[in-house]
């Protein structure tokens, strides 16, 4: 049986390198997804733009989506099995953009907490209209290589489920053009940050990134935050919510170390030396094949420019289909194109 592979779309916008929460977040199940399905990876530029259009933001654009493209190859995305796009890149976005504003009502958009958060986050005091029409771009993006499933976190659920609103009303009013795209929203909780606050990001300063070196990364889990209330080693621990067990839980693989380490923590039999001497080990040892990768690849400059190129053009003949199938539907009148 030759059943048609489902696809999948989901991508980032490029605001910075990319780092371990996003690994265990989000890259871990898109490398494991590429293998059953079809994969389109986007750089979400355009998004960008809602919360931050001022110069001085798109002017870092360029490096942006290069490092974000190198992250990807790094982890494993594979250029020869799944498509990573440049989103500004491909016109038909901007098209099928505007006729979905048509099926959306502003109210239903106001509604949204996660639009309220990112105008919140950003500063502003009132809504610019492209950041209300944050998820109806979303759509346009899922919806332009007709894909299935769309594989999330649980911030994003809410414009999944617009884009499943504005499937349904397109098929409804024109005919069945597209599939009604399904989220797929992992279930690991966001990674703590270095210093213990509830997520690691870049605006807190708290992450470690895809691409630190050793030393760096030493330096950063020397500083992590642990147990506050034990100021000396031969005080009993807590482990549980402890960011540096947090860490050895998801990243060492030697689980009798962890557990080892876990007791006498919890019995001031180690010091916090030993912990942390340990856990940069194991992130170390996680992070070299992606720091080779990511220097094969970053020698590189011209291939990474293009495997984004043509990942772009296999994107672009996609969304020429779907326009077409668009156009057919709605029966809106032509001029002959050349
Ligand atoms: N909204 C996503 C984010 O939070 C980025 C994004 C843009 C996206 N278009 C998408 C994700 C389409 C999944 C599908 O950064």
């Amino acid at each position: 049986m030759n059943e048609k592979k489902k696809r999948i779309l989901t991508g980032d916008r490029p605001t910075g390198r990319m780092h371990i929460g996003h690994y265990v977040g989000s890259f871990q199940n898109r490398i494991r997804l590429q293998d059953q399905y079809e994969s389109f990876f986007i750089i979400a530029d355009l998004h960008m733009l809602t919360t931050r259009p001022e110069k001085d933001n798109t002017l870092l654009l360029e490096e942006n989506i290069r490092e974000i493209v190198l992250d990807y190859l790094s982890v494993g995305i594979d250029p020869e099995r799944s498509v990573i796009f440049l989103q500004s890149a491909v016109p038909e976005t901007y098209e099928l953009n505007l006729l979905f504003e048509m099926l959306v009502t502003v109210p239903r958009l106001e509604r949204l907490p996660s639009l309220k958060d990112m105008a919140r986050d950003a500063e502003l005091e009132t809504m610019p209209l492209g950041l209300l029409g944050y998820p109806v771009l979303q759509a346009a993006d899922i919806l332009l290589p007709r894909a299935d499933l769309v594989p999330v976190g649980k911030d994003n659920e809410s414009h999944v489920e617009i884009t499943r609103e504005i499937a349904r009303k397109f098929n409804r009013f024109y005919g069945d053009v597209f599939p009604i795209p399904e989220a797929l929203i992992g279930d690991t909780p966001s990674l703590i940050g270095t210093d213990g606050q509830a997520k690691m990001s870049k605006s807190l300063d708290n992450a470690i990134y895809l691409s630190d070196d050793v030393a760096t990364v030493e330096k950063k889990v020397r500083g992590m935050y642990t147990d506050p209330n034990r100021v000396r080693a031969d005080i009993p621990g807590r482990v549980e919510g402890n960011p540096v067990f947090i860490f050895h839980d998801a990243f060492n693989p030697d689980h009798e170390e962890v557990e080892d380490l876990k007791t006498r923590y919890r019995a001031g039999k180690v010091g916090d030396v030993e912990v942390k001497t340990k856990l940069a080990r194991a992130l170390n040892d996680f992070l070299e094949p992606i720091r080779e990768e990511r220097a094969r690849y970053a020698s590189d400059p011209a291939l990474v420019q293009e495997i984004l190129y043509q990942g772009t053009q296999k994107m672009r003949a996609e969304a020429r289909e779907t326009m077409e199938r668009v156009h057919a539907a709605m029966g809106m009148y032509r001029l002959p194109s050349d």
